[in-house]
């Protein structure tokens, strides 16, 4: 098994493929973080020493006054407040007393193959038990009898280790949960810069680098969901690391809401690394007996830099966080009608798009917004999911029935979470809206939310998308969510709850997306957030794809898709062509083909001659969607490093095929360059499909390819394949 203890060091250590992780059961109890980072064996294991440190000023353990201990400079798996340790804390509880003093000790632990599920929230999952293997270590504070089981599964074939907390109240009176971080990681030294994806609407994840600092640094998020600001992700790239060489540490919270990830840089030079639910806005108080299971996060280590730690997130996000009968099967090339038509459709129109793209070679036709109520702009109706029969004769049956005749399959839009006030269900239940007395709710895109942490919400939202659902061959749900959350309150939790909404919202919100995918397993749901506005693993347990972003201009694209592959897969990410501006489609479908692949666009506006290339994109992507979707990627050029081109390198896990992509964003005089591809077999010889020519891997990688032959001049791109002879 991956994870071992041994009795007589009182050490656990637990072992990927590439990473080793290790602690302690120290004097007192404490659990004392020893190192995480490239494999160690296991022989080393008694050589292991604790970094025994003192700090004048620093308050100590009493019991330990003879020993170089002080809690507030000591390494530890879970970091306490108000006991010694003055860094930031990982768990704070408000006990009965009225004070928040906590203190975890170690209590007993159990090991086992397999992992288990977390309730009501997403996480990852073994396929079988030797996948992994997970670590439950109990640790308590006794004075308030506040238990805190920490959970470890470590992935053996990942280097890929997950970790959450399992608070429970094991005394006889209530306490209150200030802090519960997913976990706590105190790194030995700073020498790091710190990785995050920033960005907006329209331009999401983009990279940005920083080197730690003194003190606390780190993102989040505040807005209800995971935002599309900042991305619940962040790296430690060890200085001097790169692409392709050196420590990266890659951190992801499996959570939808609210979340912190934070860096602390102490005086002694070591990093606390944490991430978890916002504690801003957050309290939840436990009755005696009860319990409560934070978020997991998931680490990953890599020696092999960025691209290592990036390949390990997309093998382990597409076998063990993806799920359901989507996982691995491929993914049907679709037409959307929203850039083509937006509100202004009806139900001859649509057809005339699905006729031309089952003649263009689709298999899909998505009938985005405006098919319900009275939406014929965004100003209303969301709620009111019953079909706008002035745009659809006879209902939603008669479309359907016209789209499977022509062969394609049907795929429909929706925006659960959201209500219009101008809509018949919130004239009739204004209190189903997310809300606070007495104050104004504010509005985004003229909507506000509906309340998820009612029951009788979700029951509503459930019942009437089965209407639909449930009736119609439907194979496809694009499910969207276009606002954040302000005045965060329900009408129905008491006021000692309300400081939990966020939390509770998006578990009602976990709730549904579990009841519809597990009603409709057939259907492919795509995530959707104004584009990639909730783009994040907990949404891809329920969603093997995400809709990555609304700006679907090719050149933006590269920026955003680039930032996305840090931790996301190719398999999910969503992206089109469409009939944006700036470069012609041979370069839109080479961008887009790093995704899921489909079109938006207006058919009416299509010429023939763009119609014959479409065609034989169509083509190009069922041949190579495995290698792309499943492959390894390899980053040879990146938007952060060179403003002028961009390539990427999809290879197959047996290194017997590979493709390459070069996108010229701004030309460059002078330009004569070549091109180093990465991770073949150097002994393999290569057959270029394209040229017919044959290179060694040996080549390929050391000397590369010139690049002179081949298109170069603003926004024109090219793509070569490549297989083993
Ligand atoms: C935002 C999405 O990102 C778009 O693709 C589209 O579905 C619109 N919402 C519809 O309102």
């Amino acid at each position: 098994m991956a994870i071992l203890f041994d009795a007589e060091k009182k050490i656990f250590k637990l072992d990927t493929a590439g990473s080793s992780y290790i602690f302690k059961i120290y004097d007192e109890n404490y659990l004392v973080h020893l190192y995480y980072g490239a494999k160690i064996p296991d022989y080393e294991l008694p050589d292991f020493e604790c970094r025994h440190m003192y700090a004048s000023f620093s308050a100590s353990n009493a019991h330990l006054l003879t020993k170089d201990f002080s809690a507030d400079v000591f390494p530890f798996e879970i970091g306490c407040n108000g006991c010694g340790d003055m860094r930031i804390s990982s768990l704070q509880i408000r006990n009965a007393d009225g004070n928040a003093a906590t203190d975890m000790r170690y209590v007993s632990h159990k090991i086992y193959p397999g992992k288990p599920a977390l309730p009501g929230l997403p996480a990852l999952y073994a396929n079988t038990d030797d996948d992994c293997a997970t670590l439950e270590v109990l640790t308590e504070d006794k004075v308030t009898g506040a238990q805190a089981t920490l959970l470890y599964t470590a992935f053996e074939k990942h280097a890929a280790i997950t970790r959450s907390v399992v608070i429970r109240n094991a005394s006889d009176k209530p306490f209150e949960i200030e802090k519960a971080m997913s976990f706590n990681l105190d790194l030995p030294d700073a020498d790091y810069d710190l990785l995050t994806l920033y960005g907006r609407h329209n331009m999401e994840r983009l990279l940005e680098k920083r080197p730690l600092a003194h003190g606390r640094q780190g993102i989040g998020s505040r807005r209800g969901s995971s935002s599309h600001q900042q991305n619940p992700f962040m790296a430690l790239l060890r200085r001097g690391a790169n692409e392709d060489h050196g420590d990266a540490y890659g951190f992801n919270l499996v959570y939808s809401c609210n979340y912190v990830a934070e860096v602390e840089v102490d005086f002694n030079n070591s990093s606390r690394v944490m991430m978890g639910i916002d504690d801003s806005d957050f309290g939840w108080t436990l009755a005696p007996g009860e319990e409560f299971w934070s978020p997991e996060a998931v680490l990953v280590y890599s020696n092999e830099g960025l691209g290592g730690m990036s390949r390990t997130f997309h093998r382990l996000y597409n076998n063990n966080l993806v799920r359901g009968e989507w996982k691995r099967k491929q993914r049907p090339l679709l037409i959307n009608n929203w850039e083509g038509t937006y509100f202004d459709f009806d139900d001859d129109k649509l057809v005339a798009i699905a006729k031309w793209a089952k003649e263009t070679g689709l298999d899909m036709f998505v009938m985005d917004d405006g098919w319900f109520g009275v939406r014929n702009d965004d100003r209303r109706s969301l709620g009111d999911w019953v079909v706008n029969e002035n745009k659809l004769k006879g209902g939603i049956a008669p479309l359907v029935k016209r789209v499977k005749e022509l062969g394609l399959r049907f795929g429909i839009w929706y925006e659960p979470e959201m209500i219009s006030p101008d809509s018949d269900i919130y004239r009739a239940h204004p209190d189903w809206c997310i809300h606070v007395p007495n104050r104004d709710r504010s509005q985004g895109r003229w909507q506000c939310v509906m309340d998820m942490t009612r029951a009788d919400v979700r029951d509503y939202l459930f019942n009437i998308m089965s209407e639909v659902l449930a009736h119609n061959d439907i194979d496809y749900l694009k499910w969207d969510f276009n606002r954040n959350i302000t005045e965060a309150g329900s009408a129905l939790l008491p006021p000692e709850r309300q400081k939990g909404f966020f939390h509770r919202y998006i578990l009602g919100t976990y709730d549904l997306f579990d009841r519809i995918t597990k009603a409709y397993p057939h259907l492919l749901v795509e995530g959707c957030s104004g584009g990639g506005g909730r783009y994040d693993p907990g949404i891809l347990y329920y969603t093997p794809q995400i809709w990555c972003s609304d700006n679907t201009d090719a050149l933006s694209r590269i920026d955003i898709q680039f930032g996305t592959s840090l931790c996301y897969p190719a398999s999910v990410q969503g992206a089109h062509v469409s009939a944006s501006r700036r470069t012609g489609y041979n370069t839109k479908k080479d961008v887009a083909m790093w995704g899921t692949f489909g079109y938006e666009l207006d058919p009416a506006k299509i010429s023939d001659e763009d119609r014959a290339v479409i065609k034989t994109q169509i083509e190009g992507y069922h041949k190579y969607y495995d290698l792309i979707h499943y492959g390894d990627l390899y980053r040879l050029i990146c938007p952060w490093d060179d403003p002028y081109k961009a390539a990427w390198e999809f290879v197959s896990e047996d290194k017997s095929e590979f493709m390459f992509t070069v996108v010229t964003k701004f030309y460059m005089e002078a330009q004569n360059f070549f091109i180093k591809m990465k991770g073949l077999d150097p002994a393999k010889r290569y057959v270029c499909e394209e040229t017919g020519k044959v290179f060694s891997g040996a080549l390929l990688m050391n000397a590369g390819l010139s690049l002179y032959h081949y298109p170069n001049g603003d926004g024109e791109s090219f793509a070569l394949h490549f297989k083993a002879e």
